[in-house]
C-alpha cells in the first residue's frame, strides 16, 4: 500500500506528510516541482525515512508520472500540486493554468490509464483526491449562508478560475470515465511552513522585522480559517470513508475579518516577544486593495461532520497561539525563506 502524493513540499502538502507518516506506516511517494512554493526543509524530520520518497518532477510530465505509478502502484493518489497564491495569479495567470489546468489533465489521463489496467479489487479501492479550495465559489455577502457543496461555481480570480477549472475536469473524469475521484474544498488554512507571502505568516514576520503590515484595502474581508492539520485530519476522513464522485467542504467555522486577524498576531507578538519600540499593531499600515478582492468565504462543514464525522480540533485561538510559538521557534527556517537559501536545500542534501 502506498500513496502518491503531489505538491507534499508545499505547505499543506509537507503538513500531511508529515501527519501522515505519524501515524501510518503505509509509504508516501512525494511528486513536488519545487517551484519557490516548495521547501524541503519541510521534510528535514524523514532524512533517512523509507517511508518517504522523494522525488523532484512536474504533474505534466506524463512519462515520469506513468513511471512512478507502474512502479509504486499506489492506492490512492493525492493531489495538492498547484500553483496557490491569488496575488501572483494576478501579475502572471499563465503558471496557473499550466499547473493547475493542464498538470491536473495530465495527472488524470495518467491515473485514468493505471487504474484502468488495475485488477479488479485494486480498481475498486483506489481514488485519485483532488485537493481543491472554496474560492471556486465566489464571493459571499455578509448576510448569506456559507458555502455549501452545492453552491454555484463562480470564481472571481485567475487562480480560483484555475482551480474550478482542475474541479470540473476531476468531475468530468469520473462521470465520463469512472475514475474513482474525491474532491474537497478547504477555507484559509493557517499553521507551521506556511510560506510568507501569505497573510499570517507575512504579519508575523515583518512584525519580528519592524516592517509594515499591509492591510488591502478596508481590511474587513472575511475569511474562514483552518488550522493546517485539521485539514489535514478531513483529508484522510474523506480519503478513508467519503463516498466517491463526491465534493466535501472543509472549513473552521471560524470567519475572521482580516483587520482582527491582524490585530490578533499583534497582541500574540505583544505577550510572547515584546518589542521595545511599542505595540506591533503600530506597525499596520491599509495599502491599496487587490484587484477583484473577493469579500468574504464561509464554509458549511455540515456535511463532512454528518457523513464522516469530522470536526477541526482547534479552535482559531488555540491554532494561531500555536502557529505564532511555531514561527519564533524557528527563526533559521524563516531566514533561509527570506534568503532564498532554502533553494539550496536540494543540492546541499542530495548533491547535483
Ligand atoms: P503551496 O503553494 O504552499 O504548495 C504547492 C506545492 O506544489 C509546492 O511544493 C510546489 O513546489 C508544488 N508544485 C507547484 N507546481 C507543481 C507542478 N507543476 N508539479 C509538481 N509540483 C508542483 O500550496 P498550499 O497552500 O500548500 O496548497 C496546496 C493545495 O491546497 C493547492 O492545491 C491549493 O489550491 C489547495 N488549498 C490551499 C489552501 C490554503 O489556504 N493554502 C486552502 C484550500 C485549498
Ligand atoms: O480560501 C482558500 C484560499 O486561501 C486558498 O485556496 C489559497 O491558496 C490561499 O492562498 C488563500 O487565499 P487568500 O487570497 O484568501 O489568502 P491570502 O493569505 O493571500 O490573503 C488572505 C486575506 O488577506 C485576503 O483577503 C487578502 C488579505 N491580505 C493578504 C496579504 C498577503 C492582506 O490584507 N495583506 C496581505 O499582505
Amino acid at each position: 500500500m502506498t500513496l502518491l502524493v503531489t505538491g507534499g513540499a508545499g505547505f499543506i502538502g509537507s503538513n500531511f506528510v508529515l501527519d501522515w507518516l505519524r501515524q501510518s506506516d503505509e509509504p508516501i511517494v512525494n511528486l513536488d516541482a519545487l517551484t519557490y512554493a516548495g521547501n524541503l526543509e519541510n521534510l528535514k524530520s524523514l532524512d533517512g525515512d523509507a517511508r518517504h520518497h522523494f522525488v523532484k518532477g512536474d504533474i505534466g510530465d506524463r512519462a515520469l508520472v506513468d513511471q512512478l505509478l507502474a512502479t509504486h502502484r499506489p492506492r490512492a493518489i493525492v493531489h495538492f500540486a498547484a500553483e496557490s497564491h491569488v496575488d501572483r495569479s494576478i501579475h502572471g495567470p499563465g503558471a496557473f493554468m499550466k499547473t493547475n489546468v493542464d498538470g491536473t489533465f495530465t495527472l488524470l489521463e495518467a491515473a485514468r490509464a493505471y487504474w484502468g489496467a488495475l485488477d479488479a479489487d485494486a480498481k475498486a479501492a483506489f481514488r485519485f483526491h483532488h485537493v481543491s479550495t472554496d474560492e471556486v465559489y465566489g464571493s459571499l455577502k455578509p448576510e448569506d449562508p456559507p458555502f455549501a457543496e452545492t453552491h454555484p461555481y463562480e470564481p472571481n480570480s485567475p487562480y480560483s478560475a484555475s482551480k474550478a477549472a482542475s474541479d470540473h475536469l476531476v468531475r468530468a473524469w469520473h462521470h465520463t470515465y469512472g475514475l474513482p475521484v474525491l474532491t474537497t474544498n478547504c477555507s484559509n488554512n493557517y499553521g507551521p511552513y506556511h510560506f510568507p507571502e501569505k497573510l499570517i505568516p507575512l504579519m508575523i514576520v515583518n512584525a519580528l522585522a519592524g516592517k509594515p503590515l499591509p492591510v488591502y484595502g478596508d481590511g474587513q474581508q472575511i475569511r474562514d480559517w483552518l488550522y493546517v492539520t485539521d485539514h489535514c485530519s478531513g483529508i484522510r476522513a474523506v480519503l478513508a470513508g467519503g463516498r466517491v464522485g463526491e465534493t466535501y467542504n472543509i472549513g473552521g467555522w471560524n470567519e475572521k475579518a482580516n483587520i482582527d486577524i491582524v490585530n490578533t498576531v499583534c497582541a500574540l507578538l505583544d505577550e510572547l516577544r515584546p518589542s521595545a519600540d511599542g505595540p506591533y499593531a503600530r506597525l499596520i499600515t491599509y495599502v491599496k486593495d487587490r484587484p477583484g478582492h473577493d469579500r468574504r468565504y464561509a464554509i458549511d462543514a455540515r456535511k463532512i461532520e454528518r457523513e464522516l464525522g469530522w470536526r477541526p480540533a482547534e479552535t482559531f485561538e488555540t491554532g494561531i497561539r500555536k502557529t505564532v510559538q511555531w514561527y519564533l521557534d524557528h527563526p533559521e527556517w524563516v531566514a533561509r525563506v527570506q534568503s532564498g537559501a532554502y533553494r539550496d536545500w536540494v543540492s546541499t542534501q542530495y548533491g547535483a
